[in-house]
């Protein structure tokens, strides 16, 4: 029986969301997806750069920001395509890539290739407060015909805390991630928070330089900034016909126009019960 199958995920109310189960790992329904046997296969090279987000966590942001400060130019193409999304496209889509290359998952250490960790290649791991992620992926739903959601906020909340729909939950991805850094203290990781970024991308991008081994003037920096306001990158994914609405509000805080008082007591309870041996800090507001 093969490992991958279309199912339904329902939310409180009984409404319905279109996803994938592979290996019993919930994913989104990708028609091109290797899905995780393809991922695990996929070859990886020394100097391969991942970068690692639960969804909705700031990945397009991200990924345009280190290309742009690698290759040291200013890029005006189409930014809605992250190119090497791996478990989203075949690896012929990325294999004749020039090195280094950007591979950008979803994904746990357990579903990617081995050769990630033997390899030490350099991850740069993007976290996003929950709150945020959990409107911005409701939204995004909203917006996908393959996902057919027609769900309201109110029975998307507990169900998201979960891990009902799509990478499992956050809480435990993002513990996941914490002890392979644990138990891999010499693999070479940067781990950046979406509202430092908001808050001060000058000095964000200065830590993507560093570990990237590159050296980059303020002057240079500051046109990546320029170029990489949402409304620049919702600018160029204009040229885009694809359809996918990546670009929404991009802030921080929306989750205040979401979140009811009792949604907001009950998260914040579980929430700490799950997080309580955790040294990682959120920012909800900036
Ligand atoms: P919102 O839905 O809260 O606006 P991902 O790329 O991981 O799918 O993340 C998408 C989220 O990042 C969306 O959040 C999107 O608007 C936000 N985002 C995308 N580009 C951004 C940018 N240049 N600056 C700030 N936020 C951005």
């Amino acid at each position: 029986m093969s490992q991958r199958q279309i199912v339904k995920v329902v939310d409180d109310g009984g409404d319905a969301a279109t996803v994938v189960s592979d290996h019993g790992f919930p994913l989104p329904n990708f028609p091109d997806g290797p899905g995780i046997d393809g991922v695990r296969s996929v070859k990886i090279r020394d100097d391969d750069i991942l970068i690692i987000t639960y969804p909705k966590s700031g990945t397009h942001w991200v990924f345009e920001i280190a290309r742009e400060i690698l290759s040291g130019k200013i890029i005006d193409d189409n930014v809605s395509k992250v190119q090497a999304f791996m478990e989203m496209v075949p690896e012929e889509t990325y294999a004749d890539f020039p090195s280094p290359r950007f591979l950008i998952s979803h994904l746990l250490m357990k579903h990617l290739p081995d050769d990630v960790c033997k390899k030490k290649i350099k991850i740069i791991i993007v976290l996003r407060n929950p709150k945020d992620v959990a409107v911005s992926l409701y939204n995004f739903w909203k917006t996908l015909p393959h996902v057919n959601y027609k769900g309201e906020w109110k029975n998307f909340v507990r169900p998201f805390f979960h891990g009902k729909f799509i990478y499992g939950s956050w809480i435990d991805y993002v513990l996941e991630w914490e002890q392979v850094k644990k138990d891999n203290p010499d693999l070479p990781v940067l781990t950046l928070f979406y509202e430092d970024i908001k808050e001060d991308q000058m000095r964000e991008m200065r830590k993507v330089c560093e570990f990237l081994g590159v050296e980059r003037t303020d002057d240079f920096l500051s046109k990546v900034c320029d170029n990489t306001t949402i409304a620049s990158m919702k600018t160029r994914q204009k040229k885009d016909d694809s359809g996918i609405q990546i670009y929404r509000k991009g802030g921080v805080g929306d989750w205040k126009n979401w979140f009811t008082v009792a949604q907001n007591e009950w998260w914040d309870q579980h929430f700490q019960e799950r997080m309580a041996d955790s040294p990682l800090q959120f920012k909800y507001t900036l």
